[in-house]
């Protein structure tokens, strides 16, 4: 197993890793929110796709059963989450290519994939490492390629504001909220960068957002 840097884990603390699934289920509008990012991404057949800090793999797994053509990678920093992502893969006998790694660093070539998925992994790295995941994302995209990123984002219902005040001190999610994602998405060098979809949750304001490498 390689030596894994500091991170923050999915449930913020590692113990809870196991759980993660089976909270999330009871916790958030994930099918929904999944369902939206892979209608927005549009993966054609033959795609090369990347998730980024794919956690239990649920999004991977989607992407690969509603485009079986498409060649599915998967990254996340954490060896044990990926250990529960393989098997689930395994179980539903999907081919998906698992590899542990940091979002800041990715592990692939310039210029490989069609698509970059990531959900929920950029309110855990601090602004300088949303800024080199962005960028990473940014190098492996093919020209023309999409990064579809959902995540916590600015608030724009009252609610929102009120649950994101208090969520500005937890994790690495201030920038999020501060909706400076779109900001760290153009200083990658990504053209066209929209906001596509909010959505309001329990937990606050979510958006979808996606940039395209020009070319
Ligand atoms: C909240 S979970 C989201 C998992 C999955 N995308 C989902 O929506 O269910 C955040 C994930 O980001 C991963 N992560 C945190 N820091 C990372 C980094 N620097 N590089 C890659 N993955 C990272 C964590 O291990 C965790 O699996």
């Amino acid at each position: 197993m390689t030596k894994q840097p500091h991170f923050i884990p999915a449930l913020h603390f590692h113990w809870l890793t196991p759980y993660y699934d089976f909270f999330i289920e009871k916790t958030f509008p994930v099918t929904e929110l999944n369902a939206c990012l892979l209608q927005e991404a549009e993966i054609s057949p033959g795609d090369a796709v990347l998730e980024v800090g794919c956690g239990t793999g649920t999004l991977a797994l989607l992407v690969k059963r509603s485009a079986p053509d498409a060649a599915v990678a998967a990254l996340d920093v954490d060896a044990r989450i990926l250990a529960i992502a393989r098997r689930k893969a395994l179980a539903a006998g999907l081919a998906i290519g698992f590899q542990q790694g940091s979002a800041s660093r990715l592990p692939y070539p310039d210029n490989r994939f069609d698509r970059v998925l990531s959900g929920f992994t950029f309110h855990h790295l601090t602004d300088e490492d949303k800024r080199h995941a962005a960028a990473e994302a940014f190098r492996v995209l093919r020209p023309g390629g999409e990064f579809h990123l959902l995540d916590f984002g600015k608030p724009y219902t009252l609610y929102g504001r009120l649950v994101s005040w208090a969520l500005r001190w937890t994790e690495e999610m201030d920038g999020n909220v501060r909706g400076l994602l779109p900001d760290r998405l153009r200083a990658a060098g990504f053209a066209e960068v929209e906001e596509r979809r909010r959505f309001s949750t329990l937990s606050g304001s979510v958006s979808l957002y996606r940039g395209r490498k020009p070319g």
